[in-house]
């Protein structure tokens, strides 16, 4: 590693399923940098509220619940549950506990030599100066088929029509909110994966890495 070197940030923002958590994973083997969804750490917040009995709707508490998380304590397995997303994007709207899941992720991406960081604010509150971000979508039929296919493969039964009314409902919360809502940063290049495949919808980021990374 280069010491003279800044931390290498990619910023990936979009809404649920449109392929950004793969996206990301790729482009942190490739580019040897660690990987951070940020969707775990509100999605951990709300799990630790709702196994004490806790409300959701406490904004003292839920942000001392956030303060107190270990990053690297994040088990994907136990925190993918449906009930878990839809109560990270209920605590995700209070500004105290962003700010302190913020302040862990900001310190995730300080770690040498630099992160991917997926989410939904991360090009715009997170790590403003990335060296670079993109913004993941796909229609919503194209991201409820790819939810569908999550499931299935997860041993569990899935309602198409369900799942799109669901991942609009998260992300009319997610974009309507006043703190950080989903949104490109005006910098952001987009990447569509409806009909492009995750190979590549990676094969076109890496190009544009390459190409920040050699100005
Ligand atoms: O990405 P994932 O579905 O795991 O995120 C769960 C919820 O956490 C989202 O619906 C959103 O409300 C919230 N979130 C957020 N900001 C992020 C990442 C996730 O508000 N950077």
């Amino acid at each position: 590693m280069n010491p003279g070197r800044p931390n290498i940030i990619i910023a990936i923002d979009g809404p649920a399923a449109a392929g950004k958590g793969t996206l990301s994973r790729r482009l942190a083997a490739h580019y040897g940098l660690h990987h951070l969804d940020t969707g775990l750490t509100y999605r951990a917040t709300a799990k630790a509220l709702l196994d004490r009995g806790l409300p959701l709707d406490d904004e003292a508490l839920a942000a001392d619940v956030a303060r107190g998380l270990d990053l690297s304590g994040l088990d994907r397995s136990v925190l993918a549950v449906h009930d878990v997303g839809e109560a990270a994007s209920k605590v995700a709207v209070m500004p105290k506990v962003r700010r302190a899941l913020v302040e862990a992720q900001r310190a995730f991406a300080a770690d040498p030599p630099g992160a991917v960081l997926d989410g939904r604010d991360i090009g715009t509150v997170v790590c403003p100066d990335a060296l670079i971000k993109f913004y993941v979508t796909a229609s919503p039929q194209g991201r409820a088929r790819r939810r569908c296919e999550e499931v299935i493969r997860g041993g569990g039964t899935a309602d198409i029509a369900d799942i799109i009314a669901d991942l609009q409902k998260r992300d009319a919360r997610d974009a309507a909110r006043e703190d950080s809502p989903l949104r490109p940063a005006d910098d952001a290049h987009l990447l569509d994966t409806t009909e492009m495949g995750i190979e590549a919808a990676f094969e076109a980021a890496r190009v544009l890495v390459d190409a920040a990374l050699e100005h």
